[in-house]
């Protein structure tokens, strides 16, 4: 059965019997900070489970096929990978829910009569296993399944108790194993012999585990239900290594040709092979659903996973980037059922090419620090890479423990492993840190508590100005001191948009704000000042009047609202695909990192700024609306996918035309953002753009300057309009004549060039002709050969030029008496043609005249005219 038809007959299977068929949820889960990837189907219906909200499914049953990642937390296979055929770290999971209604009895009938009816498995090649004390699963399956007892298998905490995270809902489970044969190991049971494979966890969702690790029970049962999906496909198609089926094969292959190599070649060869087909999913699909490689929470396991990839890749013999190759095969086979992932396929491809091209140098700088390590053991006599330098390797180079072994064993060396462990976990509490949003703060004095009472109401929508009081102060650091207030109209820094800055004034003080920012729950005002002696002051008069720096709010707000219409228009014109990154706003201009991978086109940009000016003119009401996440997403509004939101959340919307999730602060029509200018537009790498534009006045100053700027570069190069540019662009020749002449200046030689004129002269019967172009300087240097060429012919028209170091052009002719008579031609006439054409004047007698002219690069053009005349006159003589 082909892994599609596998999708196909499960969610058949289950809306024939009730259940509403819901979409797979991103793997980059939105709104929920105790998760970095999604890791099991049920995550979308946590709050259902939860209580929190209604079912909204009638009947209450739900199916999806959902995409799942597992690389961190309380379930990561990272490093599993590879060593069998049955661990990935992105794989799709099968599931059917209950919320409240069916139970344990229903949960197990089905999927017994999907797995062995519609999927065809054979009864004896399944077992069960229950949780320890669940003796009602067990029943059913002994007396209304009919499987002989030795083949429900009781299992403790760890096999049979499934938990999302540290926290959240929870339960006992039962499970469907699928055994690959007696002969593997005769003795083996699920969950502790290879001979078994786990296809099915079916869990009881009926407890919530809250921090300190207690259990409560959910406001209802609950099944949750999660198939492995390639396991699946797997023993539906006959072998034991999910890497042979239909879903990985386009990637086996592809792997195969770029490297030269066979999957079947066994040991580290296969296992390169395994990592490189898993993780270019795990990637692909964390980059199609918005996570970026970076250096911090989900960007850095991405980058993790991409290192690991890379590091396996070397042992394919491959050490250029070859990962991003690996994008469209997985896009042929997937892009149809996950269609985000045909429509980013490009970025996709081009944010791990960077990737890879940027973690190659590191590599190589790994195996060098490697070789050093070594070196330096050997001058010590000594036979053990310290932890520390394991753990370096691994956590600067990406050299995951076992390759550091590998290599180390290579050399008669091993490692200190347990000194390595040691600053894993060190690293593991730092990374739980991270995934759950804890900022570090350097060591604070402790807050002094001035008056009682709530504290930091925020006022900053409805107020720039409000009675407070002083609820805590303390030192601050370069003689400030920081104090929290009752309630505040100052705006504290947060999604990109800058603190605030203002006054506190207090009976007989005046505090200047420096900056405002955010910490927990209080809004911490910075202001200059001695701490000690404010302190005592804020204790008989607490009570203070806070005032925001208008002004500066206004443009703070400009650059807010401008910076959504950026956001906007730059989809607009570059394509859906472009996401923020990074925001940064400020009064006195606005910076917005977006993933795009090639610099828009002058015509793009320009068109971006039209529209944002457009959409200005239009003046449009900027309205903030609180609503429900999930409502707010329906509406289309934008979220950003590194931010976490509640589930009542602040959209700010301009008219029709954007809305966006958004705490900041904004103006009430776009018109009052007066004008917008984009300034630069840069590459700062990884796939990542910037751009800085400004509004208002900033705006405005920067035009006037730029006005300003260009009047002055009119009167330097003394053209106007347009053409300035051509004036550049005739001064640029100019230089790069006169370089070219430079070349040979002092070394000109007069004699080198009249002799090479001479040996290029023409015969006219008796006499010579000579018209070319000379490298001469100066009309000097133009005379030196001219006399030499006298000297040399007696009889002869001599027709030379130059653009001299002046930048000018000069034509001088000399014909002999006898080709005048013979021919009827005049030296004057000549020069007067060449002169016209570039642009000067001159002339003379017959036999000898001058000329210049303006335009030197026209010498060529005036050379041709004087021939044709000289022919002209030379046939009509019969020459
Ligand atoms: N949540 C369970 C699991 O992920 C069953 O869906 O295994």
């Amino acid at each position: 059965m082909k892994s599609e038809l596998v999708r196909k007959t499960f969610l058949d299977f289950f809306r024939e019997r009730g259940h509403t068929i819901v979409p797979s949820s991103p793997v980059v889960p939105v709104g929920d900070p105790t998760l970095l990837f999604t890791n099991a189907g049920m995550n979308q219906f946590k709050d259902i489970f939860l209580g929190k909200v209604p079912c909204p499914y009638d009947p209450p049953r739900a199916a999806s096929v959902q995409k799942c990642i597992r690389v961190s937390g309380k379930h990561n296979d990272l490093e599993e990978v590879g060593r069998d055929g049955w661990h990935h770290t992105f794989f799709e999971m099968l599931g059917n829910w209950s919320f409240g209604e069916y139970f344990k009895r229903e949960a197990i009938l089905w999927a017994w009569e999907l797995m062995t009816k519609f999927y065809g498995i054979p009864a004896e090649k399944l077992w069960a296993t229950v949780y320890e004390t669940d003796d009602e699963a067990y029943r059913i399956w002994i007396e209304e399944i009919g499987l002989p007892p030795e083949k429900v298998v009781r299992c403790g905490m760890k096999d049979n108790f499934w938990e999302m995270a540290d926290t959240g809902p929870c339960g006992p489970t039962t499970e469907i194993h699928y055994d690959w044969g007696k002969e593997l190991d005769p003795d083996g049971v699920p969950n502790a012999s290879d001979r078994f494979v786990e296809v099915w966890n079916i869990v009881f969702m009926q407890y919530f585990r809250d921090k300190d690790g207690e259990l409560h029970d959910l406001p209802a049962k609950n099944v949750d239900t999660g198939m492995g999906f390639e396991r699946l496909v797997a023993v539906l198609q006959g072998t034991r290594d999910n890497y042979q089926t239909d879903i990985f094969s386009p990637l086996i292959e592809r792997i195969s040709e770029l490297s030269g190599h066979d999957y079947e070649e066994g040991g580290q060869i296969t296992m390169a092979f395994r990592v490189l087909s898993d993780h270019i999913r795990a990637l692909s699909f964390a980059i199609a659903d918005g996570a970026i490689p970076g250096n911090t929470g989900r960007g850095y396991v991405l980058r993790r996973i991409l290192r690991r990839a890379a590091r396996f890749s070397r042992i394919l013999g491959v050490h250029e980037p070859i990962m991003y190759k690996l994008v469209s095969p997985l896009v042929d086979k997937m892009g149809n059922v996950y269609p985000e992932l045909k429509k980013n396929a490009d970025t996709i491809a081009q944010i791990i090419k960077a990737e890879e091209e940027r973690f190659g140098k590191t590599l190589d700088f790994g195996i060098e620090l490697f070789n050093n390590i070594i070196e330096q053991l050997k001058k010590r006599g000594e036979r053990t890479i310290p932890g520390e330098d394991a753990f370096r390797l691994y956590d600067t180079y990406g050299f995951p423990l076992d390759l550091t072994q590998l290599m180390a064993r290579e050399l008669g060396f091993d490692v200190d492993v347990d000194g390595f462990e040691k600053l894993m976990q060190k690293q593991r509490e730092r990374a739980r840190a991270a995934a759950g949003f804890d900022v570090v703060h350097k060591k604070k004095p402790d807050w002094i508590r001035i008056t009682d009472g709530e504290d930091s109401r925020s006022l900053c929508y409805e107020t720039e100005r409000a009675e407070a009081q002083i609820r805590l102060a303390r030192a601050g650091e370069n003689d400030t001191v920081e104090v929290v207030l009752s309630q505040t109209p100052f705006y504290a820094e947060r999604g990109g948009q800058v603190g605030d800055t203002g006054k506190l004034k207090g009976d007989g003080f005046e505090l200047e704000v420096l900056d405002t920012q955010l910490e927990g729950e209080h809004i911490v005002h910075i202001c200059r000042g001695d701490a000690a002696k404010l302190i005592e002051i804020f204790r008989s008069s607490p009570d203070v009047i806070a005032e925001v720096d208008h002004e500066r709010r206004a443009e703070i707000r400009r650059n807010h609202t401008a910076t959504h219409l950026l956001h906007k228009a730059l989809r607009m014109v570059l394509g859906d695909h472009v996401r923020q990154a990074g925001s940064l706003v400020a009064p006195d201009r606005l910076r917005f990192d977006y993933t795009h991978f090639e610099a828009p086109t002058q015509e793009q940009l320009r068109r971006i700024e039209e529209i944002v000016n457009e959409k200005i003119m239009e003046n449009l009401p900027v309205e903030t609306v609180v609503t429900k996440y999930e409502d707010a997403i329906k509406s289309g509004a934008v979220a950003l996918f590194e931010e976490k939101y509640g589930a009542v959340v602040r959209m700010v919307k301009i008219n029709d035309f954007s809305k966006e999730l958004c705490g900041g602060t904004h103006v009430s029509r776009t018109g009052d953002i007066g004008l917008f200018v984009i300034v630069r537009e840069e590459n700062i790498g990884s796939g990542m753009r910037r751009i800085e534009a400004m509004t208002g006045k900033h705006a405005y100053r920067y035009v006037s300057n730029l006005r300003n700027l260009w009047a002055e570069v009119e009167r330097t190069l003394r053209a106007t309009g347009d053409d300035v540019l051509t004036k550049i662009e005739k001064l640029f020749e100019r230089i790069k004549e006169l370089e070219k002449r430079s070349r040979h200046s002092g070394e000109f030689d007069a004699a080198k060039v009249a002799s090479s004129l001479i040996s290029e002269a023409k015969r006219i019967n008796n006499a010579k002709l000579v018209v070319g172009k000379v490298n001469a300087v100066s009309r000097d240097e133009l005379m030196q050969v001219l006399g030499i060429l006298e000297k040399e012919l007696p009889s002869a028209l001599i027709f030379l030029a130059s653009a001299l170091e002046n930048g000018k052009a000069a034509f001088i002719c000399r014909i002999t008496a006898d080709v005048i008579r013979k021919f009827g031609i005049n030296a004057g006439e000549l020069v007067k043609e060449a002169a016209q054409i570039t642009g000067g004047g001159g002339g003379g007698r017959p036999d000898f005249a001058q000329a210049g002219g303006k335009n030197p690069e026209k010498i060529d053009e005036a050379l041709k005219a004087v021939l044709k005349i000289i022919d002209k006159k030379f046939s009509n003589r019969g020459a």
